[in-house]
């Protein structure tokens, strides 16, 4: 009788534990994601200025592949209906982000073009209307061509100048919107401040990149102190930003290889998430170290990575209310040193062998992240799959899957505490240099009809599934 009390009870606890792990707590936001310049299109209409996204892929076609979001998916007038797909998939929360130049044209104050202004009101009224909480990334890439003429963000003038924007924002749209992000994918704009290939196409390898680092942690902290003095009190929202980072795991189980995944991890995302995240502040002691050493060896008089003053450090650490994240697949590391020189990758002495979207991956890196800056909330705000296209996109759902159910793991065995989800992307749209040959999307978008028609995927009915029951089913786990 006992064990059969015990087998019994054995059986209830583990149902008990399986129902808990399929689904998504109470309060947790699950959305879909886009950017500005991916999808808005009308990229001089109403008073726009130039971005440098614009500036690149008009004057030079052939390193931009030929690319353009002249028009992209026209959502600067067809806001409407993505906002009713987002209904469909039964979204709760919408991620998109704000075109500085659109606001403000020069990037100063001197115009503030009100029409640009119009259409984020209207974009935000419409999502709340349909039940569905804005979460607005400043930058995503597209600073105003008037400023990369300064020098972008090598230049420390550029942490006044997006201040100026922040307050712009919160002054407008912070009455409505509860969540913002100051950068998306730092790690990646500023790369291009280090080679060719991607706007601003600055080739300064191994120093116009940490020089872009240090302005942003400075102009992102500043604009997280002018929110908590001067709007939390009335507006009751949070400021985050948004880093990436892949799985980052040990090719082997060597030590080296072990120290290479630390490395890697912290010259990814570690050179912001520790200045800002991290119970020390700063950037992290083996960033600091290898390029300070690397500089030295190379003749130079001062560290290819600025460094910030005692009150610096103090006023960056901790100016944040969440870890915004991308994710998409793990790379495998080893130790070793690659790269030309200078370059981060040289600093890192690193080596990717090889690259897999596995989601265990997803589960370990949700875990150190979470050790790594205790006491933070994580809110996902990419993470998705890149086909061909067609909307039979079973591989997408498959994707899906395996990582909803990581994501799952994290967050409900594990305790990593993951507050929201937006998968990248809701619908097809213009993949930076690859144009719209490839595909994210939850809704294709026929490129070559004039209403650029959207239709629903299969992966849009799956997400639309999982979003309205806010579980992801027991026999997807595996
Ligand atoms: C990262 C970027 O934030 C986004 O703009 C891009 O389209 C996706 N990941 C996919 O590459």
């Amino acid at each position: 009788m006992l064990s059969l009390v015990v087998a019994l009870s054995a059986v209830l606890a583990t149902g008990l534990a399986q129902t808990a792990t399929t689904r998504f707590p109470d309060g947790f936001m699950l959305g879909a994601a886009t950017a500005a310049y991916q999808i808005e299109g009308a990229w001089n209409e109403d008073g726009k200025g130039e971005s440098i996204q614009d500036h690149f892929y008009h004057n030079y076609p052939l390193l931009g592949l030929n690319s353009t979001g002249d028009v992209a998916c026209d959502s600067y007038h067809k806001y409407k209906e993505d906002v009713q797909m987002l209904k469909d998939i039964n979204a709760d929360v919408y991620r998109f982000s704000i075109s500085w130049p659109r606001v403000l044209p020069t990037g100063d104050l001197d115009v503030i073009n009100q029409a640009g202004i119009d259409y984020y009101n209207n974009l935000i009224n419409e999502l709340l209307a349909n039940g569905i909480q804005p979460l607005v990334t400043m930058y995503h890439w597209d600073l105003p061509q008037a400023l990369q003429y300064l020098g972008g963000w090598p230049n420390e003038l550029m942490v006044d100048y997006f201040v100026e924007y922040a307050r712009i924002l919160f002054e407008n749209f912070g009455d409505r919107v509860k969540w913002w992000i100051t950068f998306n994918e730092p790690a990646v704009f500023v790369s291009w401040y280090a080679a060719i290939g991607m706007a601003p196409s600055q080739n300064a390898s191994g120093i116009g990149d940490y020089l872009s680092t240090h302005t942003l942690l400075k102009a992102h902290a500043r604009v997280w102190h002018l929110y908590d003095e001067q709007y939390r009190a009335t507006q009751n929202g949070s400021v985050g930003i948004t880093l990436n980072i892949e799985g980052l795991e040990p090719a082997t189980n060597s030590t080296e290889d072990a120290e290479a995944s630390d490395r890697a991890r912290q010259f990814q995302m570690g050179i912001y998430a520790h200045p800002i995240y991290s119970a020390e502040g700063d950037y992290p002691a083996v960033v600091r170290e290898r390029v300070d050493a690397n500089s030295a060896a190379e003749g130079r008089p001062r560290s290819r990575l600025p460094s910030f003053t005692r009150e610096e450090v103090d006023y960056i650490r901790g100016s944040a209310d969440f870890i915004g994240l991308n994710h998409y697949s793990t790379d495998f590391v080893t130790s070793g040193v690659t790269g030309i020189s200078p370059s981060k990758t040289r600093d890192s002495g690193v080596i990717t062998s090889y690259n897999e979207a596995v989601p265990w991956g997803f589960r370990s890196l949700l875990n150190w992240i979470a050790s790594e800056y205790p006491g933070y909330p994580i809110f996902v705000t990419e993470n998705g799959l890149r086909n061909s296209g067609g909307r039979n996109d079973t591989d997408r759902i498959d994707y899906y899957i395996g990582f909803l159910g990581a994501l799952l793991e994290a967050v409900n065995v594990d305790r990593v505490p993951v507050i929201g989800y937006t998968t990248w992307t809701l619908m097809d749209n213009v993949e930076w240099s690859l144009g719209t040959r490839a595909k994210f999307g939850l809704y294709e978008v026929d490129f070559s009809s004039p209403n650029l028609t959207r239709t629903p995927k299969e992966s849009a009915g799956f997400i639309a599934e999982v979003y309205g029951s806010r579980e992801l089913p027991q026999q997807y786990f595996r």
